[in-house]
């Protein structure tokens, strides 16, 4: 694991082969701590899923080239329209000439077409994107855990599966992957902090990520995990169906 900047704590580890989880920990005035992960998929056809909030850009902007040029990034994704999901996408944009937003067909329609400085290219539910040493396919997943335009990216190369908020973990210390559990971990986080719709179709969309048979869940917060994810998956729908 490389730390990045020492002002801000951000460092990058390789999760997967060319997919690296690039984790800046913040400690709220509470004394709570959180943690941001933005995915770096460093193919022929370089994706960043999430931008991370505007004001960790810098930072981001310096891990991002400690792996690659920045203005090699060919696609800024992400999984729904919040801060830390997309907040800086128009700073990448704006320093990566070639990179279009990449998102959902519903993210496109009611928000990025107007919010985003380019044009996004829009994935339909179960659409295949190739970079060239990986493949990338888009999973429409509405209101899990929230927004309308949620969906995931699994990375199909490395059976990774960008699994955003799913799993979100509270802390800002923990290790980059982890096999211990996280269930337990994101369920307290969820019992403080229930950042769930509760859509009926919880437990269907938790089957359709199942079935990807992930080897590697890539969270935006907290620790990437390592195992059976589609057990995993599974499990936190018998949780959320409590
Ligand atoms: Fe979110
Ligand atoms: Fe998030």
């Amino acid at each position: 694991m490389a730390i990045t900047s020492s002002q801000s704590g951000t460092s990058v580890h390789e999760v997967a082969d060319g997919i690296y989880r690039i984790n800046t920990p913040v400690v709220f005035a509470n004394g709570a701590g959180f943690s941001f992960n933005q995915y770096l998929i460093a193919s022929d056809e370089p994706l960043l899923f999430h931008t991370g909030p505007r004001r960790m850009f810098p930072f981001l902007r310096e891990a991002v080239a400690s792996v690659l040029p920045v203005e090699r990034l060919c696609y800024i994704g992400f999984s729904h329209v919040e801060s830390d999901e997309c907040g800086s996408l128009n700073e990448w944009l704006a320093v990566a000439p070639r990179a279009v937003p990449l998102c959902g067909t519903v993210a496109a329609l009611v928000s990025i077409e107007d919010m985003a400085d380019r044009s996004p290219r829009a994935l339909a539910d179960g659409e295949r994107l190739s970079l060239g040493r990986h493949t990338v396919r888009w999973l429409d997943a509405p209101h899990l855990p929230h927004a309308w335009e949620c969906g995931f990216l699994n990375e199909e190369t490395t059976s990774t599966l960008l699994c955003g908020d799913l799993f979100t973990q509270g802390g800002a210390d923990l290790p980059p992957v982890t096999e211990s559990d996280i269930l337990g971990p994101s369920e307290a986080f969820r019992q403080r902090m229930d950042y769930f719709s509760h859509t009926k179709h919880a437990a269907a969309l938790l089957d359709k990520l199942a079935a990807t048979r992930p080897a590697t869940l890539a969270c935006m917060h907290g620790s990437a995990w390592q195992g059976d994810a589609a057990g995993l998956l599974r499990a936190l729908a018998g949780e959320l169906s409590v």
